[in-house]
């Protein structure tokens, strides 16, 4: 049943050129295609020419125009194989699709009232019959035809030939795209839509019209996407040399989408979060995730569709790369201090549970069953890591050129990771063979740090042993090539520079070390005994670390390191070591929590901290990340213990947590600017912490920064302080908050969420409630991420409550939802993936829901390969 990664194949056939004719109504569509089609002379032997094709109505099949015998086409599971055609030939086939019934948002599908596609990994077989695999590009000319009053705007990719009227009211338009490409990078859009019109000029001259499209009410919410698709093109050039290719850019906002965003050549089709912001709706976080998402899109132009991926495998090659290249993109515009820990903090808090949980894989995999399943965390964000390894162990220029020379060779071709490693080995004239082994490895791997003197020589040495998981395919698996980055603190605090020992003059602060072997050894020399190493600066490797530093140490680390990123690790270490103590006690405070105090008060007195990164350092583990580390996990434990240390901060900071609030609010009009952005966050996290606390008179400060607020990161912040703090005027603020936006979808999302991660047995009754709300469906997938994905994910005590009935609701929802739509079901049922840790009583509830799962007549083969893995790892 799965699909290997050693399977590959060259395909039999290579298609150069595609013509296709829709004629688009959303109860039934007409799709006419063309495919000029030969043998490929790379193919191993000679095979028959194979179509792939999902629930597609076929009203004929020409080969050459003629039509086919029936026994010269016969069907192999989704495939159509077709024998005796030639070896140049044209196919031709006519196909009718459903649009309107299609809920799984994959293929041709309506959105509110408009047409749109999905097609990567594989929803153009859901359009029309094709070779559906991204080692076949193909050129595309598009004619498209629908009613002018339903949808006066047709586009697909490239650039509009022509267009003109038709009887009954029709009109049509022919696109075409003269790069090659990938099925998975086809776009259509019918639409009736308003438009922001814009234009960039490239380096080399070239004028590009940018359109950026949503419904008519939100057209004046769309200047942010276009100011940053403009810097995201002009930072493009700056930063890789990479231009844009068309006349033409097109982004879409929809409400119906599974993922955030699609990179369809010329016409990105976005999930209208990660388009439409002002301030009265939209979040600082959300203006800098339409930032962050719009630059993905627009850097996959080069590091995706101009050089594509050979096979789904190889997903990382684009995605990884494409997500570091957002990242870095973000810290150059903003502060890469807080991206970076920002960064940091999502990977421990979303892949690191991956790789410890039941469909743990490799950043490259090395099967699967649904490909939907894998654009996961760590195919994506630990992607991102490998690709910054390279950077850190080659220096900004060598993975510039490595990157330069990748383009060289591949510019549109579809290629594997190794022919990335190739090009940076090459680039640089280094041999990367032992750095391939980090697109192979499963899990997170361990680093164990041990310290020592050499008093003889006056040696301070480091020694590292480095440890795969236990994984069948890290079995034999040598050790990783691994960039730490490093520097000491001396007795007062200072920086020291570093020297190894052999070396002449003095060392900087921070060096790099490249771990080579199971155990390492590295001296230095000119380091007093009792320097204080401060290891794994920058998060240089995705790694876990372990080393016994003291509380001491670590709060020092905490107040001192020049490493932001460091700085953050300790004062995490720090929390966790408070917490974890006050779990084993019972929910009992250790005496360690008077050093985070202490740090915590260093951080919030320290005015020349950019109040970003402070929010940052003051933020402590989630409830599911301290789970994440127990076995068994004692949820209510858990909770009451991290709300006995938020207590504890916050009535023995209040007067600091009180003057530092009042000091960012500085009641001055709203401003998007880095320093009212970090003002923001900081009073936010502060009022959060107050409530928490329940410091006195803290209501009225909720109270009043609810009611004054004028964007809605404060009002976001207020509400969440009110509804989670179980103040009384949260139900009036949560009815006003709803009569606001009742008809704005985005907005009654953040109003669900914040209402599904309210602790406590009582939160499965108030998910009830909300479910049957008239906003609410489950046919939407923001709708079912913001209610049962938070309350899964983000609300351990009510989705654990002790009767089961967070279980029963999510099993209910799950087998309900896998029938609409499998991607968003199958990304649902992953919230049950560590049920064995939860105790016998807890295993059980879910274990029985998991079954009930299975065993659901005509389940989805992504639900199905989810919830199998999870019930084996029992
Ligand atoms: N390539 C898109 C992005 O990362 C994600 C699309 C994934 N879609 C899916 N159905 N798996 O920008
Ligand atoms: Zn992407």
């Amino acid at each position: 049943r799965p699909i290997l990664r050693g399977d590959y194949r060259p395909p039999a056939w290579l298609v150069d050129h595609v013509d296709l004719e829709l004629e688009l109504a959303a109860e039934s569509t007409r799709v006419l295609a063309h495919l000029d089609v030969r043998r490929n002379p790379e193919a191993l032997d000679r095979e028959p020419l194979r179509l792939s094709g999902v629930e597609l109505k076929t009203r004929r099949v020409l080969v050459d125009g003629q039509p086919l015998a029936d026994r010269q086409r016969t069907m192999d599971g989704e495939s159509m194989v077709i024998g005796g055609v030639p070896d140049v030939a044209r196919i031709t086939t006519e196909v009718e699709i459903h649009p309107e019934r299609n809920t799984a948002l994959e293929g041709l599908y309506a959105a509110g009232s408009s047409l749109l596609t999905q097609c990567e990994a594989e929803g153009f077989r859901k359009i029309t019959w094709f070779p559906d695999r991204p080692d076949v590009m193909a050129t595309f000319r598009v004619r498209l035809i629908a009613d002018r009053a339903r949808y006066p705007l047709l586009l697909s990719n490239g650039n509009q030939l022509e267009s003109g009227e038709l009887e009954d009211g029709r009109h049509y338009a022919v696109w075409e795209d003269p790069f090659p490409k990938p099925s998975y990078l086809f776009a259509v859009v019918a639409a009736d839509l308003a438009v922001l019109e814009d234009h960039f000029t490239t380096r080399s001259g070239r004028q590009v019209a940018l359109k950026v499209y949503s419904e008519p009410v939100n057209l004046h919410r769309l200047d942010h996407a276009m100011a940053s698709l403009k810097r995201a093109m002009a930072w493009d050039e700056e930063r890789w040399g990479l231009e844009y290719d068309l006349d033409v850019y097109h982004i879409i906002a929809t409400h119906d989408f599974n993922m955030g965003a699609m990179e369809n050549k010329s016409l990105n089709i976005f999930n209208a979060r990660y388009v439409l912001a002002d301030p009265d709706t939209a979040t600082d976080a959300d203006y800098e995730a339409v930032e962050a998402v719009i630059g993905h899109e627009y850097f996959h132009n080069w590091t995706g569709n101009r050089v594509t991926c050979r096979d789904w495998f190889q997903l990382t090659l684009k995605e990884g790369l494409t997500v570091f290249r957002d990242q870095e993109f973000t810290a150059d515009l903003r502060s890469r201090a807080v991206k970076r820990i920002a960064d940091v903090a999502t990977l421990m808090a979303r892949q690191f549970p991956e790789d410890a949980g039941p469909m743990a894989h490799s950043v490259r995999p090395e099967r699967y069953i649904e490909i939907n399943n894998f654009y996961t965390a760590t195919v994506y964000e630990k992607g991102a890591e490998v690709v910054r390894m390279y950077q850190t162990l080659l220096g900004r220029e060598g993975f510039r050129r490595g990157l330069d020379l990748y383009f060289e060779r591949h510019d549109g071709q579809a290629v594997t990771c190794d022919d990335f490693l190739a090009a940076m080995a090459d680039a640089n004239d280094r041999d990367l063979t032992q750095f391939a082994r980090w697109y192979a490895q499963v899990g997170t791997p361990r680093l164990e740090m041990t310290t020592d003197y050499d008093h003889e020589r006056g040696h301070y040495i480091l020694r590292f042993r480095q440890s795969l998981s236990a994984h069948p395919d890290n079995e034999q698996r040598g050790p990783l090539m691994v960039p730490v980055k490093i520097g000491f603190l001396g007795p007062d605090n200072q920086p020291l520079p570093v020297t190894r020992v052999g070396e002449d003059g003095e060392g900087a602060e921070t060096r790099l070390l490249v771990l080579t072997n199971v155990d390492a050894e590295f001296r230095f020399d000119q380091l007093p005994p009792d320097a204080l190493p401060s290891v794994l600066r920058d998060f240089s490797a995705p790694v876990r670390l372990d080393y016994d530093w003291s509380d001491e140490q670590l709060a020092r680390l905490a107040g001192h390191d020049p490493d932001p990123f460091s700085r953050w690790q300790a004062m995490r270490r720090l929390a966790e070591r408070v917490l974890t103590a006050a779990i084993e006690a019972g929910a009992r405070l250790p005496d360690a929590v008077e050093l985070l105090i202490a740090a915590w008060k260093a951080v919030l007195e320290d005015e020349t901290l950019d109040p970003a990164l402070a929010a940052e350092l003051l933020s402590l583990p989630s409830e599911a990340e301290l789970a994440q580390q127990r076995d068994p996990v004692d949820v209510d434990c858990i909770h009451e213990s991290r709300k006995a240390l938020l207590m504890r901060l916050s009535q023995v900071l209040e007067p600091v947590l009180r003057a530092r609030y009042l000091a960012c609010r500085d009641g001055a009009a709203w401003s998007d600017s880095p320093e009212a952005v970090g003002r923001r966050a900081l009073s936010n996290l502060i009022l959060n912490l107050m409530l928490d606390g329940q410091c006195e008179a803290a209501d009225g400060l909720a109270v009043d920064h609810y009611e004054s607020a004028d964007n809605m990161t404060d009002r976001m912040g207020a509400l969440k302080a009110l509804v989670h703090g179980r103040v009384g005027a949260a139900d009036r603020a949560l009815r006003g908050f709803e009569d606001r936006y009742r008809d704005d979808p985005l907005v009654m999302d953040k109003w669900f969420a914040v209402q599904a991660s309210v602790a406590g047995a009582d939160a499965v009754r108030r998910i009830e409630a909300l479910m049957a709300h008239p906003a609410f469906s489950l046919k939407n997938p923001n709708k079912v991420r913001a209610l049962l994905g938070t309350f899964g994910l983000h609300n351990p005590t009510g989705f654990h409550a002790a009767d089961g009935s967070g279980y029963a609701l999510m099993g209910r929802v799950i087998r309900e939802l896998d029938g609409i739509n499998p991607q968003v079901a199958a990304r649902l049922a992953t919230v049950f993936n560590r049920w064995q840790a939860y105790g016998a009583e807890r295993a059980g509830r879910m274990r029985g829901e998991l079954e009930a799962i299975a065993d659901k007549k005509g389940l989805s083969p992504d639900v199905e390969e989810i919830v199998k893995a999870a019930l084996r790892a029992g």
